[in-house]
């Protein structure tokens, strides 16, 4: 485990009441663990710029389900990118639509073209990348 240091930080009143209020919101035990997150939450986000950094991501998939052909592409797709797919999960969202979440692993900018390929597939209705470095951790 990580040495522990311990810092002082000086804030107005208004801005740690603040600040307080919203980590009692979220649920957050203590100050410090909230800190931590954020600065993690900072770190991440800062190298998500970097197209090399280490990352994975979830890629949320909504379509129909009609077409065979768009499922066949989406099964293709994460079978030529099987280094970057770390798995894939299938909900049958309603009579015409499915949710797919597939998950990725790799550099920020090659997992940001595979999601792309995914996302603009004909047929897909909505598509979301959610992506986390993982060198901040
Ligand atoms: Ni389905």
């Amino acid at each position: 485990m990580s040495q522990i240091e311990r810092i002082g930080v000086s804030l107005e009143t208004e801005l740690l009441c603040a600040f307080d209020a919203l980590i009692a919101g979220r649920g957050y035990p203590s100050r410090s663990e909230a800190i931590r997150d954020l600065i993690r939450q900072e770190i991440s986000d800062e190298e998500l710029a970097n197209p090399k950094a280490e990352a994975v991501a979830a890629v949320f998939l909504v379509y129909t389900h009609h077409s065979t052909k768009l499922m066949a592409m989406l099964t293709d797709l994460q079978h030529s990118h099987l280094l970057q797919t770390i798995s894939s999960m299938h909900i049958h969202l309603d009579e015409h639509n499915c949710l797919e979440v597939i998950v990725l692993r790799g550099q920020v900018g090659e997992i940001n073209k595979t999601a792309e390929n995914l996302i603009s597939l004909k047929g897909v209705k909505l598509g979301r990348i959610n992506l986390l470095a993982t060198d901040a951790t």
